[in-house]
């Protein structure tokens, strides 16, 4: 009977790809004798700042770490205001936290899901330091219409490109039209095992990320200043370089699947890529108007992953509530009850986006 049940395949939402290459990498690693942070890391960072087109990068433990460790080496804390998006992960806003600035949530437009440029707008006061655009399941922010505003106003852009590694905006890499901060957490378009990256411009704030990364030490045992140990090691950068090899290649496959989806699904909101947007779709993210929890179920019964990112906008978690925050932001609120990711993996066959499509197209019936 249980065989009767069996979903005739399952897909996966998410896995991580690791092949020979990472192996042998992480292996000459343990043979060197030098497992924590050195030459590794140091040619990991050389090769991403060359492939986001910046001229420094900073590499960190994880990706909460990059957002951390930039906003201090901006000089952003206490007394100051960040704004950013309340859809999304939960170190977007806890990063700002950390460093006693507040985050401010501005709303976001519902076809992009990322930020609304005249909802930052409106939220901007005496207090505003910085910007932090998330460019969420991959989608490029409008940054034409940020890159605006923090020019106007004099603010610092710091993107949370932790879901949008070789996502570009007319043609420009994000990541590079601030500080650029990554993941390389295994279910993201590239992984170290846990890892993140800062990309940026500046030198001397280069200089001040590194060192707050390692104990405020640029010389040995001589600490100038309060620092974190967030320090990326040679393991983990062994498997990151390689990885970066293969991001181009993987982007691609996760596209021809969205293009796949997005010429053939019906009944549901799809996700939009604006003409100046390279979409890397870390996520395909459809909506559901109605009875989304009812759909997941049908999804996860006939063998397709499916995930909701985020069924709680950051405003609304109980740390946040606790802190006093009362904001109203309508689009972010309806979208956390509409969202459904479905897979989009690079590894994934034809057959299995054709299965989904039946799967999804079915959900109606
Ligand atoms: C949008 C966003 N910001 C920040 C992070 C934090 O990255 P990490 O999990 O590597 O700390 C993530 C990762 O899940 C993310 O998706």
């Amino acid at each position: 009977m249980a065989q009767e049940n069996k979903p005739a395949r399952q897909v996966a939402l998410s896995k991580p790809l690791i092949g020979d290459e990472e192996k042998q990498a992480v292996l000459k690693v343990l043979d060197s004798g030098m497992i924590a942070q050195g030459p590794v890391t140091e040619a990991f960072e050389k090769a991403f700042a060359a492939e986001v087109g910046v001229p420094h990068a900073v590499a960190v433990a994880n990706g909460t770490a990059a957002l951390h460790v930039a906003l201090l080496a901006h000089g952003i804390g206490p007394g100051h205001e960040v704004i950013t998006s309340s859809f999304s992960f939960i170190a977007s806003g806890n990063s700002i936290v950390f460093t006693g600035a507040k985050p401010v949530f501005a709303d976001i437009d519902e076809h992009s899901f990322n930020l609304d440029p005249a909802s930052v707008e409106a939220h901007i006061t005496p207090k505003t330091r910085a910007i932090m655009p998330v460019h969420l399941f991959g989608n490029p922010c409008d940054m034409d219409a940020l890159g605006a505003l923090a020019k106007k106003h004099n603010l610092v852009i710091i993107e949370d490109a932790c879901q949008a590694h070789g996502a570009a905006w007319g043609g420009k890499q994000v990541g590079s039209f601030g500080s650029g901060c990554y993941s390389f957490y295994p279910t993201k378009n590239m992984t170290s095992g846990e890892g993140g990256m800062i990309t940026l411009q500046d030198a001397s704030v280069a200089k001040r990320a590194r060192m707050i990364r390692n104990h405020g030490m640029q010389e040995r045992y001589k600490h100038e200043m309060i620092g974190f140990n967030l320090r990326m090691t040679d393991l983990h950068a062994a498997i990151g370089i390689t990885q970066l090899r293969k991001l181009k290649e993987r982007n691609e496959a996760r596209r021809r699947h969205a293009k796949y989806y997005s010429t053939r699904l019906k009944g549901v909101v799809l996700p939009q890529e604006h003409a100046k947007a390279h979409h890397v779709f870390h996520q395909y993210t459809i909506r559901v108007a109605h009875q989304r929890d009812e759909a997941v179920k049908k999804l996860g019964a006939a063998g397709v992953g499916a995930g909701i990112y985020y069924p709680r906008p950051i405003h609304q978690q109980p740390f946040y509530l606790e802190m006093g925050f009362r904001d109203s932001l309508p689009i972010t609120e309806r979208l956390a009850q509409e969202v459904i990711s479905i897979p989009v993996r690079p590894d994934m066959t034809e057959d299995d986006a054709a299965y989904v499509v039946d799967v999804v197209n079915a959900l109606g019936a």
